[in-house]
C-alpha cells in the first residue's frame, strides 16, 4: 500500500509549472533553451507597488492578519468591483487568498462533493481538473469549437448540463486560447444557466484586463444580475499587474460561500502574507494607467507572433482577442517524419521534437484539453519571441 494519499495519486503536476522548471534545469546544464512557456508578465511590479511594500514593512505590517484579508484590502476588492464589474459586493461577500489558484481550490474543495459534476470548457487553464479531482469530483470536459474561436457554445453547454452538474467553470480571456466572450455570448449561455438553477457559475477574470482592438471585457454577474446569487466572480493582481509571485487572488460570491472557503483557508494557509495584501491594496487603489500601456505592448508582441507563426508552412494560427498566449494548430504535421526518422504522431511529440531539435520550449495541447495544438505565451520580449519563432520556423521545415 503506497504512503501517499489516493487523492494525490488521483492528480498530477501542474504541466505549465513543471516545463518552466524543466527548461530552467535544461538552461543550467549549458543549454540554450528559449522558453516560450511561462504564464506571468515578463514586467516588473509597479514602482508605486513596491514603495508602498516598503512603508507597510517599515510600519511593521507584519503580523497575521483577518484570514480573508485586511478591512482595507477587503474594501479595496469591494470597490475595484464596483468600479470596473459595476458588482455591488457586502463585506463578507468577499476574500483574499494566496493567489487566485487557492481561490478555486477553496470554493472547489467546499462545495463539491464524490461524484458532483464540474463543466469544464476546453481548452482549459491546466488545473481546473485536477483540483475538481482532488475535492472528490469528475471534470466533464466540453470542446469550445476552434472556428467558433474555441468558445463555449449554449447547446453544448446544455448538453452537458445533469442533475449532478455543481459548477460551470467559464475562464475569459482564455488560458490558452485567448477567447474573450462577447456580452450577447454571455447572454446566450445566461439563458442556459436561468434554466438550470442547480448549476453555479465560477468566472475565472484573472485575464480581465489584457483585452485588445478596444474590445470591452465583461463578466457573467455583471451580464446577468439573475445568476449573481450562484456565482463566484474571481480575479487578482498576478496577470494585470504583473504580481505573480506575491500571491495575491480574491473574489466576490454568495456570503455563505464566501464563509466556507475562509473557514477551509483558516485551516490551511490561515491569510495570505500580510506584506502581499499590502501591496494588492496599492495596485487595486494607485494609478492605473500602466495597465493599458502594457496592453499595448502585449497586443504588438501579438500581432507580431501570429504573423510569424503563420508564415511557417504547416501552423496555423488564429488571433486571440485577450490574455497572452496564443494557441496554433500543428494539424497539418501530424504524420510527418523528423530528420531522425521519428513519426510525429501528436502536439505532444511535437513539442518534444522542438526541444531536441532546437531546444525550444512551449506547451504541447493535450494538456489544456485540445488538440492537436500547441501553447506559446508571449509574455516575454519581442528578440526572445523572434528567435523563438525562427527556431519554430527551422524545426518545421526539417520535417518531411
Ligand atoms: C486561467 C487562470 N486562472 C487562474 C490562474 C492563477 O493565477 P494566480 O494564482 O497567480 O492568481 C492562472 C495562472 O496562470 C490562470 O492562467
Amino acid at each position: 500500500m503506497s504512503f501517499i494519499a489516493e487523492r494525490i495519486n488521483r492528480i498530477k503536476p501542474s504541466p505549465s509549472s513543471m516545463a518552466g522548471q524543466r527548461a530552467r534545469e535544461l538552461r543550467a546544464t549549458g543549454r540554450d533553451i528559449v522558453s516560450l512557456t511561462a504564464g506571468e508578465p515578463d514586467f516588473d511590479t509597479p514602482e508605486n507597488v513596491t514603495q508602498a511594500v516598503m512603508r507597510a514593512m517599515a510600519e511593521s505590517k507584519t503580523k497575521y492578519t483577518d484570514v480573508g484579508g485586511t478591512p482595507e484590502l477587503k474594501a479595496a476588492i469591494r470597490e475595484k468591483f464596483r468600479r470596473e464589474n459595476q458588482l455591488d459586493y457586502a463585506t463578507n461577500e468577499v476574500i483574499a487568498s494566496n493567489g487566485g489558484k487557492q481561490i478555486i481550490f477553496n470554493a472547489l474543495m467546499s462545495t463539491v462533493d464524490h461524484g458532483d459534476e464540474v463543466i469544464i470548457p476546453a481548452p482549459f487553464w491546466v488545473s481546473y481538473p485536477d483540483i475538481v479531482l482532488l475535492a472528490g469530483g469528475t471534470p466533464v470536459f466540453v470542446q469550445g469549437p476552434p472556428e467558433k474561436g474555441f468558445k463555449l457554445q449554449p447547446q453544448d453547454l446544455e448538453k452537458a448540463i445533469t442533475p449532478r452538474t455543481k459548477w460551470l467553470v467559464l475562464n475569459a480571456p482564455n488560458n490558452p486560447s485567448g477567447a474573450l466572450y462577447s456580452q450577447q455570448e454571455l447572454k446566450a449561455l445566461a439563458q442556459v444557466l436561468l434554466r438550470h438553477k442547480h448549476v453555479w457559475l465560477l468566472s475565472d477574470d484573472i485575464y480581465e484586463h489584457i483585452v485588445y482592438d478596444q474590445r470591452k471585457f465583461f463578466t457573467m454577474a455583471q451580464i446577468e444580475p439573475e445568476l449573481k446569487n450562484r456565482t463566484l466572480t474571481m480575479n487578482g493582481v498576478s496577470k494585470a499587474y504583473a504580481m505573480t509571485g506575491w500571491r495575491i487572488g480574491y473574489c466576490g460570491a454568495p456570503a455563505e460561500l464566501i464563509k466556507a472557503m475562509t473557514k477551509l483557508q483558516s485551516q490551511s494557509t490561515s491569510s495570505a502574507s500580510s506584506i502581499s495584501q499590502a501591496a494588492a491594496l496599492e495596485a487595486l487603489t494607485g494609478p492605473q494607467d500602466y495597465i493599458a500601456q502594457r496592453t499595448a505592448i502585449f497586443q504588438s508582441r501579438r500581432d507580431k507572433v501570429v504573423s510569424l507563426i503563420n508564415d511557417v508552412p504547416g501552423l496555423s494560427c488564429h488571433l486571440p482577442e485577450g490574455a497572452f498566449y496564443v494557441y496554433p494548430s500543428c494539424r497539418d504535421l501530424i504524420g510527418k517524419k523528423t530528420p531522425s526518422g521519428q513519426v510525429l504522431t501528436s502536439d505532444q511529440d511535437f513539442i518534444l521534437y522542438l526541444l531536441e531539435a532546437e531546444n525550444l520550449a512551449v506547451l504541447q495541447g493535450e494538456a489544456y484539453g485540445a488538440s492537436p495544438f500547441f501553447r506559446i505565451s508571449y509574455a516575454t520580449s519581442l528578440d526572445v519571441l523572434e528567435e523563438g519563432c525562427a527556431r519554430l520556423k527551422r524545426a518545421c521545415a526539417q520535417l518531411s
